[in-house]
């Protein structure tokens, strides 16, 4: 794969400080709206900043795709970036967000990594080669009862320009589990299936850029990653990402 993850793990970790910096001085934060509801602080700014010019010259191979400065002339092979994922939680000054890269080549993900700079958690995987977690191994959980399960979601189930009735499907899916959980980061809650605190995950219209590292992570994992029908891939727009033991009883709640 021509790169090394420990060189990857230390300029993430070095973005982590750089976006807690601006974390542990939030009454000097500058933040700005995108639209209604997506904000961008100058810790998203300067973070991508960091690992677009650390990562394009550790790695000029590589092209680059970033939430906040949009995607580079090369696109064959490219890193996928969400400098801060959960950047509304960033700044109320909690804990889960979280900083995704991704490495596509050739259109095939081939390494993931989500660190939790504020939980001091380094989630990474590479094709083939299972999941980790602050670099010990881990699997999705051994769950098999929905009727016992933990399923963490993100609320665009709330947004009425969706075609269907999104509230619903929370409803199906909250009336017949034990619990529900929205932490704020899509690629922290993708990590979470992986490492079996929770045992299924699903949400409607995000991007690559907040799934790409969660997804190859939860299916190193041993989970499953397909839209609300069951067909297998990342589809940001329809993400479904379970421990493959409750897969077929969510799918008739999808
Ligand atoms: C957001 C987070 C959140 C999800 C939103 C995303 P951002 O990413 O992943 O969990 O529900 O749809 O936009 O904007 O903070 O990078
Ligand atoms: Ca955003
Ligand atoms: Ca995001
Ligand atoms: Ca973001």
């Amino acid at each position: 794969m021509n790169i090394s993850t420990a060189v990857v793990e230390k300029v993430i970790r070095e973005a982590g400080s750089i976006a807690m910096s601006q974390f542990k001085d939030l009454a000097n934060l500058e933040v700005n709206k995108k639209s209604s509801r997506d904000l961008v602080t100058e810790a998203d700014v300067a973070v991508e900043a960091y690992l677009k010019e650390t990562l394009g010259r550790e790695y000029p191979q590589f092209g680059f795709w970033g939430e906040e400065s949009g995607q580079s002339a090369d696109q064959t092979s490219r890193w996928i970036v969400d400098p801060i994922d959960g950047t509304h939680s960033f700044s109320k000054g909690q804990y889960f967000w979280s900083i995704s890269v991704a490495l596509e080549i050739e259109q095939e993900l081939v390494f993931g990594a989500v660190y939790a700079p504020a939980l001091d958690d380094y989630y990474y995987a590479e094709k083939g080669k299972g999941a980790y977690k602050n670099g010990r191994p881990i699997h999705v959980s051994k769950e098999d009862q929905l009727a016992d399960s933990m399923v963490a979601t993100g609320f665009a189930c709330l947004r009425s320009y969706l075609k269907d009735n999104n509230l619903m499907r929370f409803n199906r899916i909250a009336e017949v589990t034990t619990g529900q959980r929205r932490f704020g980061s899509a690629a922290m809650d993708l990590c979470l299936v992986a490492d079996g605190q929770v045992d299924a995950f699903w949400e409607q219209e995000l991007n690559l850029y907040d799934v790409a590292a969660g997804a190859l992570i939860a299916k190193e994992a041993g989970g499953t990653v397909t839209d609300f029908k069951g067909q297998e891939g990342i589809f940001p727009k329809q993400i479904l990402v379970t421990n493959g033991l409750l897969l077929d009883q969510l799918l008739p709640l999808m």
